[in-house]
């Protein structure tokens, strides 16, 4: 029996949102957790450590929640049942190797709104078995929504949910600066905005069998003020040109991945 359920290497912005949405949903309490990180910070309760290996050779499960170029200049000895990477861009095979934990490795992609527990997570298809992929499911879960994909796809996930909310603030910060534009205060301007990106989506996830296109076209009656902006992103090819954007993501994610 290991001393701590839980352990994180790295305790930073995503081990911090993580432990906060594993103690709300009360999976684990502080006394089972740990954290390492190099300077030991204050941990609201959690043990933390500066010696990694001390910790990972006590934590049943271990959370790599460190920077990828971090991992890759540090030795960890790491006798975990199961290593869960949430690292961008480092697969579970070379993971697996450079700790001697082959076949023990889950990887996980969760995106940046995880820190307000509205994320979501895309966890890699593994050979281990139901009790270890249920705990992991569960750690997420309480900070995201989760789906499991196979691993071949995470360029592809990248360049969607964990590159998506940069994509998401993008079109945000346009839509208040046409506000701003149009003559309306910066601060309305912005709440109006985010109030109706909400607002849309949950449209969209209440309606799962209508296609996008009819929600669209719903708002946009015949020589109505909604069509005349739609036509401006139909002639500017605004589709293509985010499709463009996400394929540049999904290389830039290979190439990191295969060092090309
Ligand atoms: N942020 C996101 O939304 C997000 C989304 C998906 C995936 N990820 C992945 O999650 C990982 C963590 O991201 P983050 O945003 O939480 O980064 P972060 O806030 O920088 O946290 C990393 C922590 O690791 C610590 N650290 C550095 N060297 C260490 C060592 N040798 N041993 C133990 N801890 C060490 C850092 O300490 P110092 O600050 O003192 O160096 C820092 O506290 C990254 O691999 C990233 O790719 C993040």
């Amino acid at each position: 029996m290991k001393k701590y359920k839980l352990g994180f290497i790295g305790y930073g912005n995503m081990a911090k949102a993580i432990i906060g949405g594993i103690l709300k949903s009360g999976i684990l309490d502080r006394s089972q957790i740990a954290t390492a990180d190099p300077l030991c910070k204050e941990a609201d309760g959690i043990f933390c450590t500066s010696d990694s290996d001390y910790f990972a050779g006590n934590c049943e499960y271990l959370i790599l929640s460190i920077k990828p170029q971090v991992f890759k200049s540090i030795e960890i000895k790491c006798t975990a049942d199961c290593v869960i990477s949430i690292m961008a861009g480092v697969d579970s095979a070379s993971i697996g190797e450079k700790l001697g934990m082959q076949g023990k490795v889950i990887r996980v992609m969760p995106n940046t709104p995880a820190q307000i527990g509205k994320g979501a997570t895309v966890i890699a298809e593994n050979t281990l078995d139901k009790k270890h992929n249920d705990f992991c499911c569960a750690v997420f879960e309480s900070v995201s929504e989760v789906c499991v994909l196979p691993e071949e796809k995470f360029d592809a996930v990248t360049c969607v949910s964990g590159s998506g909310p940069a994509y998401a603030y993008y079109f945000a910060k346009a839509m208040i600066e046409g506000g701003v534009v149009n003559g309306l205060d910066k601060e309305i301007a912005k709440k109006l905005t985010l109030d109706t990106i909400i607002g849309a989506c949950e449209m969209i996830k209440a309606n799962p069998d209508v296609p996008l296109g009819l929600l669209i076209s719903n708002v946009c009656s015949k020589g109505g003020t909604t069509i005349e902006a739609v036509n401006v992103f139909e002639n500017c090819q605004m589709d293509k040109i985010v499709i463009d954007a996400m394929t540049a993501c999904r290389k830039r994610s290979e190439e990191l991945r295969t060092g090309k």
